[in-house]
């Protein structure tokens, strides 16, 4: 029996109909077509599939599209910014730094890595490679994926920096 969910994308709103089975990886690749939400092991080892549910990182092989119904998810392709097309600075750095060689498990080591620096921004090098074991690579020795990854951080706090000093001062009390 379908059910129908609705949630947001990538900032648009998405309504279908599921089956209760479907995970939500399938989900985003084969019902929405955002294939670069990739799928190495479908059984929450590899991080592949991470994407952000509300600001958190998880294995969407490992949620149910049903449990996403009112969630906020972004994919990879919703990471650059909407308006110009123009890399994060996590995708800069890894492509600057050299994190990756065949590239299938870089959109979910990029998501995971948003998310780590999110939610710790002064992040060492023994944290990210710490935080980041739910991600596995085949190609890189993933040391130039921690470069990156610190590199990535230092940009994002720039631009978080940049983005506060834009931002209009609050008006003076009025007396
Ligand atoms: Fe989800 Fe491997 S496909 S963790
Ligand atoms: Fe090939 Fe990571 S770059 S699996």
């Amino acid at each position: 029996m379908a059910i129908s969910i609705s949630l947001t994308v990538n900032g648009s709103p998405v309504t279908a109909d599921v089956q209760a089975h479907t995970l939500l990886v399938h989900f985003i690749r084969d019902t929405l077509r955002l294939t670069g939400t990739h799928v190495g092991c479908d059984t929450a080892q590899c991080g592949a599939c991470t994407v952000h549910m509300n600001g958190r990182a998880v294995k969407a092989c490992n949620v149910l599209a049903v449990q996403a119904d009112g969630a906020n998810i972004t994919t990879i392709e919703g990471l650059a910014a909407a308006s110009d097309g123009a890399l994060h600075p996590m995708q800069a750095a890894f492509r600057e730094c050299h994190g990756l060689q065949c590239g299938f498990c870089t959109p979910g080591m990029v998501m995971s890595a948003v998310a780590l620096v999110a939610q710790t921004p002064d992040a060492s090098a023994d944290d990210i490679r710490r935080q980041l074991d739910g991600n596995l690579c085949r190609c890189t020795g993933y040391h130039n994926i921690v470069k990156a990854v610190l590199q990535g951080a230092a940009a994002m706090k720039q631009s978080a920096e940049q983005s506060a000093a834009l931002e209009p001062a609050a008006p003076a009390a009025i007396r």
